[in-house]
């Protein structure tokens, strides 16, 4: 539990954390703070959504609503998880709304049956029908991923990925994929999907990017509106919301591709002008087409989280945009709000957010604290009414109080639904549509197909890893080909042609054969990813052994074809001068057949399928994590926004350069962190034992449990001294919103060094840290280190980095060197804080 707020508060404190120079507004008050209604700074479209009020609702809403107790109406705030909630505490806590994460499946098994998820869903659905307590019947709602296809269900059409969505450049695809993901999950009983993604992601190291159409927010915005009518059916149609369509989410509000350095959960540091014209556009036809939920996003603007922002989530998005569905929180992203926690949030409702997700067992807490909230008024009643209001407006218009049991609904344990024939052949075109051809020299392709063809590399006949994250588990990892029943790997579809028109189609992983193969295909790239895990530090692809695989195939004299999976745009002019061909397949899904439709001929020897993608991201001309988009930075592209080759394009590409402009991090001097003031890009900050998020900017600064100060040692005020009270967890450290490189100490005998003087011996555990993201960082105990010091002496204390690197520091994307926490009290100021090499390290590991 303990451990948990830690992590959730380090991942807070980095996310909010570059806000350097902008002296915070101070932490104590919260976020509940007033923002103006009337008055907004930038031109924001005044839009109505799709779905109209329906003034006999409205009256069915408040009959109901004056019906329910203040306990029924805390608990339609609640979303829960599977793995955490029973039906029976659906029942006892009138709990609005369930989800299944990425990766949670009925009893725990990945192999669920579709007969499965429909029995779980009764079983919630009947609880929170239940009214033996005398209270309101209130249909729960379930909650689910699926962001490319019903990606948690075994057997279901899983679609390519966003980024390669973006590639087909088609709209109306859009919407057929949208209304054929609704049918799947309608079979299951699930009632709402947590889709589409509307992130423009602008700097492509965030693990992310895959999940976005484009970085350009004119073709997001033509693709929301779309989805969102295919999920939850046409406006004005008879299917809008009826059985075989879903409720859309909007997600992830707002901005969240624009975060500083890419950092998953990171700042999005903009003007408002600019979140309007890049971030914002895709919700705004996501509106008009009657989105009903919107999803806060993890992130800051300008420094402010998501989850607690009254202007964006209330002024903007309900107020002027005129959203009038609900907006659900993510992933307990609420507990980083200033002045929050994981079980406590008054504010993040008070700002807009009307359904919390609280996935783990302390909801209990959470919904108890709710309701001690809303009897105090830290919680507003009219704000609660509201919130409640939204959600039950939205289960109405889903149709839900009228449904009955998800069993008894048209299409549920409909299990010809799931990955259906017709599904998989839109998937299938969905590949054909989004492949991008970098390279045909020689017009090497199309590929005649009676020939002997040699396909390689470790993407060739693995549907887990050309099908990404979110596939069938959260990250997409340990996935194995038997998981995913009915699904062709891009081998399988190359063997399909090949072998009936009399050629040979031989799978090599590693490109030995005996017999010289007339062409080679290989496959490789990203192995799976999702949030947090997905992030890097540049944007190189790192693909020795591939490239070597290219090269001694081409020194064999025979053609290449290169098909790069990927999700994202990343650096690989080696892979392609060691190519004739080069195609980025993306993450095509289930259905790698389609694949072979575009790169071979037909049985007569013609053009089977052309190609037909374009790039929606600019392709990078070298590895720096530089931002590269259409209209920024363009010349720093090696192929630009809408590049894409065709059969008929005759284009011949020289050979590229093979500088991927990385430098080795100089690891021969010492890196200052601080001495007497933080270098750049660091800045001190706290994480005090109200979880308020300061920058230390002043010479003094009282916060809840810890006080920081600066002092003299050698000179004025050189260093800092901080002071824990013991009043609960609190941390201080250097931390920053971009990334440095460490790595080059690590060979050298590198350590992270300080000057410590200890006041006050530790009362409790001290944690010294370092950090490169959520879940990313090591830890170390220096307790006994401090408490072994010399009161009021001066000693200087070092930690070897390979140390923390085997304990999860990735070195070449640190955000945050050096932070100390404890609950306990703790007096002591450091001086002098640095990377240094060929150090004699205190602190080894093992
Ligand atoms: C992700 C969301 C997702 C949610 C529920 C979060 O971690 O950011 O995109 O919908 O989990 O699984
Ligand atoms: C869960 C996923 C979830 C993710 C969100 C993971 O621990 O298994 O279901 O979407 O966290 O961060």
């Amino acid at each position: 539990m303990k451990k948990r707020i830690l992590l959730g508060v380090i991942s807070g404190l980095i996310a909010g954390g570059g806000i350097a120079g902008c002296s915070e507004k101070n932490t104590t008050e919260g976020s509940g703070h007033e923002s103006p209604t009337a008055h907004l700074n930038a031109d924001w479209p005044q839009l109505t959504s799709g779905i109209a009020k329906d003034p006999a609702m409205e009256a069915r809403i408040d009959e109901l609503l004056a019906r329910m107790s203040l306990e029924e109406k805390v608990g339609q705030l609640m979303q829960v998880e599977i793995r955490s909630a029973t039906p029976e505490d659906v029942k006892n806590y009138h709990v609005g709304s369930i989800l299944n994460g990425g990766g949670a499946f009925p009893n725990d098994n990945k192999h669920a049956t579709v007969a499965d998820w429909v029995a779980l869903a009764d079983a919630y659905y009947n609880a929170s029908m239940d009214t033996s307590d005398g209270g309101v019947a209130i249909p729960m709602i379930w909650g689910t991923d699926a962001v490319h296809g019903h990606n948690n269900v075994i057997g279901a059409t899983l679609f390519p990925h966003n980024i390669a969505l973006g590639a087909t450049h088609n709209p109306q695809l859009m919407r057929q994929i949208g209304a054929i993901t609704a049918a799947e999950v309608s079979a299951t009983g699930i009632d709402w999907v947590f889709a589409p993604t509307l992130a423009v992601t602008r700097d492509d190291r965030w693990g992310r990017s895959y999940e976005s159409y484009s970085e350009d927010p004119e073709l997001v915005r033509s693709y929301a509106g779309e989805l969102v009518e295919g999920l939850q059916g046409g406006i004005g149609s008879d299917e809008l919301l009826g059985d075989r369509h879903v409720v859309g989410t909007a997600k992830h509000f707002l901005a969240d591709g624009g975060t500083s350095g890419g950092i998953d959960r990171g700042d999005a540091q903009m003007s408002e002008e600019e979140l309007v014209r890049l971030h914002a556009q895709g919700y705004f036809s996501a509106i008009e087409a009657g989105v009903q939920t919107v999803m806060a996003s993890f992130s800051s603007w300008n420094g402010e989280k998501m989850h607690g922002h009254k202007y964006l989530l209330t002024d903007v998005l309900k107020n002027r945009l005129g959203f009038d569905g609900f907006v659900i929180g993510d992933w307990a992203g609420h507990q980083f709000v200033n002045g929050c926690t994981n079980v406590r949030c008054p504010q993040a409702i008070n700002a807009g957010l009307d359904m919390f997700m609280a996935p783990d067992p302390s909801w209990k807490e959470l919904y108890a604290n709710t309701v001690e909230d809303a009897k105090s008024g830290a919680l507003s009643a009219e704000r609660l009414d509201d919130a409640v209001r939204r959600i039950l407006r939205v289960k109405m218009r889903a149709g839900l109080f009228d449904a009955g049991a998800p069993s008894e609904r048209a299409f549920a344990a409909d299990e010809s639904l799931i990955g259906a024939p017709a599904h998989r052949a839109i998937a299938r075109q969905a590949v054909r549509e989004s492949l991008v051809m970098l390279k045909n020299n020689d017009g090497l392709l199309p590929l005649a197909r009676n020939q002997r063809v040699l396909v390689a590399g470790d993407g060739a006949d693995n549907i887990g890893k050309q099908a990404g994250g979110w596939s069938i588990t959260w990250q997409g990892t340990g996935n194995e080909n038997a998981d995913f029943p009915g699904a062709t790997s891009v081998f399988g579809g190359i063997a399909e042609v090949v072998d009936a028109a009399g050629g040979t189609a031989e799978l090599s992983v590693d490109g030995s054969f005996e017999q010289k193969p007339d062409v080679a295909i290989v496959v490789f790239g990203e192995d799976p990813y999702a949030e947090m895990q997905g992030d890097v530090s540049n944007l190189d692809y790192n693909g020795d052994a591939d490239l070597a695989l290219l090269q001694r195939l081409r020194e064999q004299d025979i053609p290449v074809v290169a098909l790069f999976i990927t999700g994202r745009p990343l650096w690989v002019n080696p892979e392609i001068n060691a190519s004739d061909a080069f195609v980025v397949i993306w993450q095509p899904g289930t259905e790698g057949a389609g694949v072979a439709d575009v790169l071979f001929r037909d049985a007569d020897g013609a053009v089977n399928h052309d190609f037909k993608g374009k790039l929606t991201f600019s392709w990078p001309n070298d590895a720096r994590p530089e931002l590269r988009n259409r209209g920024q930075n363009e010349e720093l592209a090696q192929f630009q926004y809408g590049y894409g080759l065709t059969y008929q394009s005759g284009v011949q590409l020289a050979e590229l350069s093979e500088e991927s402009g990385l430098q080795q991090s100089d690891a021969s001097e010492a890196l200052a962190v601080f001495n007497g003031r933080a270098l750049d890009p660091w800045s001190l900050q706290v994480f005090d034992a109200g979880n308020n998020h300061a920058v230390i900017a002043s010479s003094v600064a009282k916060l809840q449990g810890i006080q920081v100060q600066s002092v003299d040692r050698k000179v004025q005020e050189d260093s800092r001294r901080l002071q824990w009270s013991g009043e609960g967890n609190a941390m201080a450290g250097f931390f920053a919103n971009s990334r440095t490189d460490l790595s080059g100490y690590l060979g050298n005998q590198g350590a992270l060094v300080f000057d410590v003087k200890v006041d006050a011996v530790p009362s409790d555990v001290v944690t010294l840290g370092m950090n490169c993201g959520t879940d990313c960082g090591a830890e170390q105990s220096i307790t006994e280190l401090l408490k072994a010091a010399a009161p009021g002496e001066w000693k200087t204390v070092a930690v070897d980095l390979q140390c923390l690197a085997q304990r999860g520091a990735k070195m070449d994307m640190v955000l945050s060197p050096f932070y100390v926490r404890t609950a306990g009290a703790l007096d002591l100021t450091v001086h002098d804080i640095r990377i240094a090499s060929n150090t004699d390290a205190d602190i080894h590991c093992g």
